[in-house]
Protein backbone atom coordinates (compact mmCIF):
# COMPACT_ATOMS: atom_id res chain seq x y z
CA UNK A 1 0.00 0.00 0.00
CA UNK A 2 1.19 3.75 -1.25
CA UNK A 3 0.09 7.18 -0.32
CA UNK A 4 -0.88 9.71 -3.00
CA UNK A 5 -2.37 12.95 -2.08
CA UNK A 6 -4.05 11.61 1.15
CA UNK A 7 -5.45 8.51 -0.17
CA UNK A 8 -4.32 5.07 0.26
CA UNK A 9 -3.58 2.65 -3.21
CA UNK A 10 -3.86 -0.66 -2.84
CA UNK A 11 -3.97 -3.97 -4.98
CA UNK A 12 -7.11 -6.60 -5.36
CA UNK A 13 -6.09 -9.56 -6.96
CA UNK A 14 -9.21 -11.35 -8.74
CA UNK A 15 -9.54 -14.73 -10.13
CA UNK A 16 -10.92 -15.21 -13.19
CA UNK A 17 -15.18 -15.07 -12.77
CA UNK A 18 -14.75 -13.20 -9.31
CA UNK A 19 -16.68 -10.06 -8.63
CA UNK A 20 -15.77 -7.65 -6.26
CA UNK A 21 -17.23 -4.43 -5.08
CA UNK A 22 -15.13 -1.56 -4.23
CA UNK A 23 -15.54 1.14 -1.70
CA UNK A 24 -16.31 4.97 -3.15
CA UNK A 25 -17.70 6.32 -0.24
CA UNK A 26 -14.88 5.81 2.43
CA UNK A 27 -16.93 4.79 5.10
CA UNK A 28 -16.70 0.84 4.91
CA UNK A 29 -14.60 -0.79 7.46
CA UNK A 30 -13.32 -3.44 5.30
CA UNK A 31 -11.52 -1.06 3.05
CA UNK A 32 -10.69 -1.52 0.13
CA UNK A 33 -14.28 -3.62 0.05
CA UNK A 34 -17.68 -2.31 0.02
CA UNK A 35 -19.26 -3.53 3.88
CA UNK A 36 -23.01 -1.68 2.35
CA UNK A 37 -22.02 0.91 5.11
CA UNK A 38 -22.75 3.62 1.81
CA UNK A 39 -26.42 3.39 2.46
CA UNK A 40 -26.31 4.95 6.40
CA UNK A 41 -25.54 8.09 4.62
CA UNK A 42 -28.32 7.90 1.77
CA UNK A 43 -25.57 9.93 -0.28
CA UNK A 44 -25.97 7.92 -3.37
CA UNK A 45 -22.47 6.78 -3.92
CA UNK A 46 -22.11 3.27 -4.72
CA UNK A 47 -19.48 0.92 -4.82
CA UNK A 48 -17.51 0.16 -7.85
CA UNK A 49 -17.98 -3.60 -9.32
CA UNK A 50 -14.85 -4.76 -10.89
CA UNK A 51 -14.49 -8.43 -12.21
CA UNK A 52 -12.42 -10.94 -14.45
CA UNK A 53 -13.99 -12.06 -17.27
CA UNK A 54 -12.52 -15.56 -18.80
CA UNK A 55 -11.50 -14.48 -22.46
CA UNK A 56 -11.95 -17.98 -23.62
S1 LIG B 1 -19.24 1.04 1.86
FE1 LIG B 1 -18.38 2.54 0.59
S2 LIG B 1 -19.31 2.24 -1.31
FE2 LIG B 1 -20.15 0.74 -0.05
Amino acid sequence: MSQQKGHSKEEVMLQCGEKKAICRCLKSKNMPFCDGSHREEGEGIMPIIVFCEDSK
